[in-house]
């Protein structure tokens, strides 16, 4: 564990909150869970449940880890109660404006101390940090998808991220058994810089009839050696947060290059969000999934 880190709180409860929040338990800190969503809560707490019985099942933790990690969880009903927390992780909705009321309703109730992080995809950390008190204390700790799995968190410093609170997310991060690799702060970092345009191509590639999403996805797996095809990874990921990472890579870069697909549009508009709603380029209440196109 980090000396000055006992106590973390996680924002959000949805597929990266959560995972977050599993992560850090079994590290051994504390762990404070909001989502102001209660049902979301609820769903992430069984989510982690569910999660930890099946590493105990594959032999990576024990039966001890996963009982006195789910004992190191609390479930928060407001904001309020992460105000004795030594670092905050934001892992709302991808969207700037609910990112900036949040942080506008926590930084007066947070220990001045503490560290806020956020795991956004794509947005600006400068820009994040300069809506809080403690820009100096602000950071992007981007984790991967499923936390449980990935080995790599991305760090990415604002303009203002001072050295201290620099190490102190890298030796926190390192904490969790993860790799960190440093980005600077520009639209989506490395990773999303280089996988959602490439995904948003296959959703193209789907538009324009080139082929079916079976046909896309099993040429980048056999074709490409991706452990999973691209539209079924936009399942994964969550088709409005693949939507709203494009849209801060085309306003933020000013290039056409970058123009969200039309198609990917009509998904999200329809609530077709991937497997998070139980449809988005498959149908996953069939078993096993089929395309919907
Ligand atoms: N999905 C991915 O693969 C992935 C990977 C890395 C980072 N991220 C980033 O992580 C963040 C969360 O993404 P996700 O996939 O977990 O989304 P999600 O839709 O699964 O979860 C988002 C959660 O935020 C909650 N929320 C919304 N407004 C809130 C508020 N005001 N206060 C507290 N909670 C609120 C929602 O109720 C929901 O439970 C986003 O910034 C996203 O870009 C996502």
């Amino acid at each position: 564990m980090t000396k000055n880190i006992k106590s973390v709180g996680v924002i959000g409860a949805g597929q990266m909150g959560n995972g977050i929040a599993h992560v850090v338990a079994v590290a051994g800190y504390d762990v404070k869970l909001y989502d102001v969503v209660q049902e979301k809560l609820q769903a992430g707490l069984a989510t982690i449940s569910g999660n930890l019985a099946r590493q105990v099942a594959a032999g990576k933790i024990d039966e001890k880890s996963r009982q006195e990690a789910l004992k190191r969880i609390q479930l928060a009903d407001s904001l309020e109660a992460l105000a004795d927390t030594d670092l905050v992780i934001e892992a709302a909705t991808e969207d700037e404006s609910i990112k900036r009321k949040i942080f506008a309703q926590l930084c007066p109730v947070l220990n001045p101390e503490a560290i806020i992080a956020s795991n956004t995809s794509s947005i600006s950390i400068t820009r994040l940090a300069s809506q809080t008190d403690r820009p100096e204390r602000f950071i992007g700790i981007h984790f991967m998808n499923p936390v449980p799995v990935m080995k790599l968190v991305e760090l990415i410093r604002g303009i203002a991220t001072v050295d201290e609170t620099f190490e102190t997310a890298r030796a926190f991060v390192e904490s969790l058994d993860k790799v960190t690799t440093v980005a600077e702060d520009f639209p989506a970092f490395i990773v999303n810089r280089i996988l959602l345009p490439m995904i948003n191509e296959a959703i193209y590639t789907l538009y324009e009839g080139v082929g079916s999403v079976e046909a896309i996805d099993t040429a980048m797996r056999l074709g490409a050696n991706h452990p999973m095809g691209p539209l079924q990874l936009a399942d994964f990921i969550g088709l409005d947060t693949v939507l709203s990472i494009m849209q801060v890579l085309y306003e933020g870069l000013a290039d056409s290059k970058y123009r969200p697909c039309p198609l990917l549009v009509k998904y999200v508009e329809a609530g077709w969000l991937g497997r998070k709603t139980g449809r988005g380029f498959y149908d996953y209440r069939e078993d096993p999934p089929v395309p919907t196109r």
